[in-house]
């Protein structure tokens, strides 16, 4: 495919919300000359810059002025060293993928990481993570182009700033790098982490699994199942997945929450921060299965908003804010959204 920019491009498909939102300029990249050959155009015209993967984060409103690039690199390569399996990952591959061709060669470490739409080069921006294990547990560093620039800069694992759903790339620096690739280090030896709650219990109760110790490929497969049950494929009922992030509190504030909800589930992040289950906070509020004109909470994980169809991107928001409201006034725990919104009205 040759390189072009188009011009009024609908991005309907773009996102897997299924919002309408036009892009002034659109292109799609496949190597790294005509990403800059896109920021030469950008700049010339004095455009925004906004980067778009698979679209599977993001609430995009009507109109994103400015130059949309697609990041559509690819390329997987690794090298052994002992019992290390280092990849590095073209940020246009598919994170999902990606996990199930490690799974196949039997390089161990992502398995928790199963079945998360998206795309690598996105992975590390909101720091991925589920059931037990994120991103940063296996991330090495990164290669990315300096939008300002055009420079190719290395960022190693400090210089990221990880944190829960977080990074530096939706801080300090938001806006600036576009990620080109990714480098991680995984094992040829299992190491299964199947603490988390659900994992563990889910594991406990299934009854096909063979004897003998739990590997990798249980867990990944116990996973998938859970994330089936639990997450509409966009494909069926346009979504992002978690809709908000798990408030985050401190120590004090976690003990005056739990007196008066004892039962609520709660998770310790390191000795000082706690995350409350939003998807928890929901359900009590009402909204599990709330259905609101073309949007709503999914009935299996409250932490789920669904457009059924056809929402606008200010119906949608304007529902999130009902339920950011009616948490905020049941709790007095303010929601975060977890998708990054782009664009205006
Ligand atoms: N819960 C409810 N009601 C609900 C949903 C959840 O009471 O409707 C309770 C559950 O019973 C459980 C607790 O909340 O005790 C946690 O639920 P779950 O294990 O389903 O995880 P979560 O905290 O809701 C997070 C991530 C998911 C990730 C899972 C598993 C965030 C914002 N979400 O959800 O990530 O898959 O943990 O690790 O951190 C995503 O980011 O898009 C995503 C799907």
């Amino acid at each position: 495919m040759t390189f072009k920019i188009l011009n009024n491009c609908n991005l309907i498909r773009n996102n897997t919300l299924a919002l309408q939102s036009t892009a002034e300029y659109f292109c799609e990249v496949i190597n790294t000359a005509d990403l800059r050959e896109a920021l030469t155009f950008a700049r010339s015209k004095n455009l925004a810059v906004t980067v778009l993967g698979a679209g599977s984060n993001v609430v995009l409103k009507n109109n994103l002025y400015g130059l949309v690039i697609n990041i559509n690199l690819k390329g997987i390569r690794h090298s052994i060293d002992g019992n290390n399996v280092v990849l590095s990952v073209a940020a246009g591959e598919n994170w999902s993928k990606l996990v199930e061709y490690a799974l196949r060669n039997n390089w161990y470490g992502l398995e928790n990481l199963v079945q998360i739409p998206g795309s690598v080069g996105a992975a590390p921006i909101q720091n991925i993570g589920a059931y037990g294990v994120e991103l940063s547990d296996v991330f090495i560093s990164l290669d990315a182009m300096d939008i300002r620039t055009g420079e190719i800069n290395s960022l190693p694992h400090k210089l990221c700033e990880f944190g829960y759903r977080d990074s530096i790339f939706k801080r300090k620096r938001k806006n600036r790098y576009i990620i080109l690739e990714i480098k991680i280090k995984l094992s040829l030896t299992a190491d299964v982490q199947y603490d988390y709650p659900l994992l563990s219990e889910a594991l406990k109760k299934d009854t096909q699994k063979p004897t003998g110790p739990i590997t990798p490929h249980i867990v990944a497969r116990t996973i998938s199942d859970i994330r089936r049950r639990k997450y509409p494929d966009p494909s069926i009922i346009a979504n992002v997945g978690s809709f908000f992030k798990n408030p985050v509190l401190n120590s004090d504030s976690v003990s005056r929450f739990l007196e008066c909800n004892p039962l609520a589930p709660v998770f310790e992040i390191n000795g000082a921060e706690y995350k409350v289950a939003a998807g928890w906070l929901i359900e009590r509020c009402g909204f599990k299965g709330f259905r609101s004109g073309n949007v709503g909470m999914s009935s299996e994980q409250a932490l789920v908003l669904l457009n059924y169809g056809n929402a606008s991107s200010r119906e949608l928001l304007q529902f999130s804010e009902s339920v950011k409201q009616q948490v905020l006034s049941v709790f007095g725990i303010s929601l975060e959204l977890e998708p990054s919104v782009y664009g205006s009205f």
